[in-house]
């Protein structure tokens, strides 16, 4: 709710829980009755946050804008309303600011500033962020850092006095990036506290903070991270920042997440599609990309129901480890004669479609790309020195234009001479540069091209694992790769932060290996195989190290997978609160007459019987059914004997008793899961 009225900078009033249907002469006594008293020693105005909180209204946190000059003095030029935005334009001396509010039908509230130079002269942008407000009991803060292969790992504090602010400049969100900052009332969990979620939709540089300025106003702000001089405007140039999004929930994180997944099915494309099985040759073969290999790996994959074969990085010209032949999207002629064409007959003879690893924004020094033109090197300063590399590699500087249409000729080339239905596209190293803003907006312009372009090519992001996952991106895409590690313990903690955010048929889900290339850990295949389920499903093991008992529990979960990924693309994602070992998650029907589940058992609890499994998000009035799904092997449990429900056919039971009462706990060992299917018996 904000409040406009005068000439001044309109002041945000609330953003929390909807308040319902209230009349224009309410709103303005709310607005008039929240107005704040006039602090000791302090300027002798009350202050509010507005929506453009600047120095000259003695906001003394951190600023919304930060010009090169002009960004005091604002007076309201207009503030228009259409459908569900409402726009603020807002006059300086220097430039017109416009600030931007979406409430979507999700109730996601989206908002962005942008700039417009009114001068003759330049006007350069440090900063132009979107600042929310929290109410002081949102007083806890969750998180992300990580690594790679580690993606994703929430830390949670207390918001206190000064500012907490996470910065990236790998030139995309980072492993360690930031993800989601959430606040909310003390011991917020999955299902409980009022959380307020916010996230910038953008692949580049970027700050978030969250302040608490002298003790009594709270605000959460993010925006892009410019260097200086990174962005000046011309005469009459506009800069817009990117799209920041907050969600609130009075039912904890899940109510939160279950507003980002709406609108991200409901504006992306995804969704609608079925999500093929495949496998990604990655973890098969590495650049050892011998042509029978990759077809006896073919039609191991569509013996047990793989539906699409990805070729990951090692197919180009030169390109037989990782500090060459990058740059140059043209197949390896000396190792592939016939080019990829046999390989993609094979996939098709056996029913699977094809999918290609490409890092189009990438080259090494050996590429004819960086041969002919070094001066297409993404540098600090544009022809200045080289800079260090990464993985060996470069990066393309996709704003100049002669780079931008090279690359995009390629790409088109490709799926041009090639029925390719999905490219894997990589982003293998930090690009920390004072030019990121440009680059990120070239690589939407290409991402966007072949789009138009090639319209059913399905694009996935990755970027070394999940170094890049924003809604930025997310808009231009089909799926991320969430983390290069396939061990499914460590995969249990990456789906569970990154399903905030991102709707489960968004990422990656894949079978790795018996023993995990990454940490060594040896799992069963049904405790790699359960985990698999919670996502648009692949493979990444070698299919053909497995045995014929294997391949047939693959290929059973393969039929599973087909089953349930309707459900998984449309439902709710739900989440147990529990302090212990069990990680209970499931994804729920929309209409809550389905339910996929997993208990699962991520270190040796302390309790030899756990507390009773709830399973959240039913519908309290209905009677379900729930029966344990079978991958092959049972699970370990450490217990004498299995409570008696696991034993019997099904339960029988209302909605309520389910998700308030609950099911006694299978006493798992550490990585084993428990799945169950529940379905409503009557409608
Ligand atoms: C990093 C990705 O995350 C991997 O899956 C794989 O595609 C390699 N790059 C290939 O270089």
């Amino acid at each position: 709710m904000l409040d406009a009225r005068g000439t001044g900078v309109p002041a945000i009033v609330h953003w929390g829980a909807d308040l319902g249907d209230v009349s224009d002469a309410d709103l303005a006594g709310l607005a008039d009755a929240s107005v704040a008293a006039v602090a000791n020693a302090a300027v002798d105005v009350p202050i509010r946050l507005s929506v453009l909180p600047q120095l000259d209204q003695a906001w003394l946190g951190r600023p919304a804008l930060a010009l090169t000059s002009g960004d005091f003095g604002f007076q309201v030029e207009s503030v228009e309303r259409e459908a569900g935005l409402i726009r603020i334009a807002l006059g300086s001396a220097a430039c017109t600011v416009a600030v931007d509010y979406e409430l979507t039908p999700e109730g996601l509230l989206r908002g962005r500033v942008s700039v417009a130079n009114r001068l003759d002269s330049p006007l350069g942008v440090n900063e132009a962020n979107l600042i929310l407000p929290l109410p002081a009991r949102a007083h806890e803060l969750l998180d992300f850092s990580g690594r790679w292969s580690g993606e994703r790992r929430p830390q949670r504090r207390a918001v206190q006095d000064g500012a907490w602010t996470r910065e990236s400049r790998h030139g995309r969100g980072g492993h360690d990036g930031v993800f989601l900052s959430i606040a909310g009332t003390p011991g917020f969990g999955f299902r409980t506290g009022e959380v307020w979620g916010v996230h910038l939709g953008w692949s580049g540089n970027q700050r978030v903070w969250v302040e608490r300025v002298g003790g009594s106003l709270t605000a959460v702000g993010t925006g892009e991270l410019l260097a200086a001089g990174e962005v000046v405007l011309g005469s009459a140039d506009t800069y817009t920042s990117p799209w920041a999004y907050g969600s609130w929930s009075d039912r904890g994180m899940d109510g939160m997440s279950e507003r980002f997944h709406a609108f991200v099915r409901r504006t992306t494309a995804s969704s609608d599609r079925p999500h093929p099985l495949l496998l990604n040759t990655w973890e098969a073969v590495y650049f050892d990309q011998d042509d029978a290999a990759l077809r006896e790996l073919a039609d191991t994959a569509a013996s047990v129901g793989v539906e699409r074969f990805v070729l990951d990085d090692g197919w180009m010209a030169g390109r037989t480890d990782d500090t060459r032949g990058l740059g140059d999207w043209t197949v390896d002629r000396a190792r592939r004669p016939d080019g990829l064409t046999p390989l993609i007959e094979q996939a098709a003879s056996r029913g699977m479609d094809f999918g290609l690893w490409v890092e189009p924004e990438m080259l090494t020094a050996d590429s004819a790309t960086a041969t002919e033109h070094p001066d297409w090197i993404l540098r600090d300063v544009p022809g200045g020195s080289l800079p260090l590399t990464a993985r060996h590699q470069y990066v393309l500087d996709l704003s100049i234009q002669a780079a931008f249409d090279h690359v995009l000729a390629q790409l088109d080339a490709l799926l041009t001479e090639y029925p390719i239905a999905y490219l894997k596209w990589d982003h293998n190293r930090d690009q920390p540069t004072p030019r990121a803003h440009a680059q990120t907006l070239a690589l939407y312009r290409l991402l966007d091209e072949l789009h138009r372009r090639h319209p059913t090519v399905e694009i996935e992001a990755c970027a070394s694992g999940g170094a890049r996952i924003d809604l930025g991106v997310l808009d231009r895409i089909v799926r991320v790769w969430p983390s290069d590690n396939n061990d499914p313990l460590e995969r249990q903690a990456i789906y569970r932060w990154t399903s905030l955010l991102v709707p489960p048929e968004m990422f990656g889900a894949h079978l790795g290996a018996t023993t995990s290339h990454i940490t060594g850990r040896t799992h069963d295949l049904s405790y790699r195989l359960a985990t698999s389920l919670f996502g648009w499903a692949g493979i990444e093991w070698d299919l053909r190290e497995a045995t014929g008992a294997q391949l047939s529990q693959v290929g059973m979960w393969a039929t599973l997978y087909k089953e349930v990924r309707p459900l998984v693309a449309r439902g709710n994602v739900v989440r147990a609160d529990r302090d212990d070992n069990l990680w209970v998650h499931g994804i729920v029907a929309p209409d809550a007459s389905e339910a996929l589940f997993s208990i699962s058992a991520v270190s040796l609890g302390d309790a030899p019987i756990p507390a009773p499994v709830q399973l959240p998000g039913l519908d309290a009035r209905r009677r379900y059914s729930v029966e344990l799904v079978s991958l092959g092997d049972e699970p370990r449990l450490l217990a004498v004997a299995a409570p008696p429900w696991m034993t019997a056919d099904r339960v029988e039971l209302p909605g309520r008793l389910l998700s308030e009462v609950g099911l006694a706990a299978p006493p798992l060992a550490p990585e084993q899961t428990v799945l169950l299917r529940v379905r409503a018996l009557e409608a």
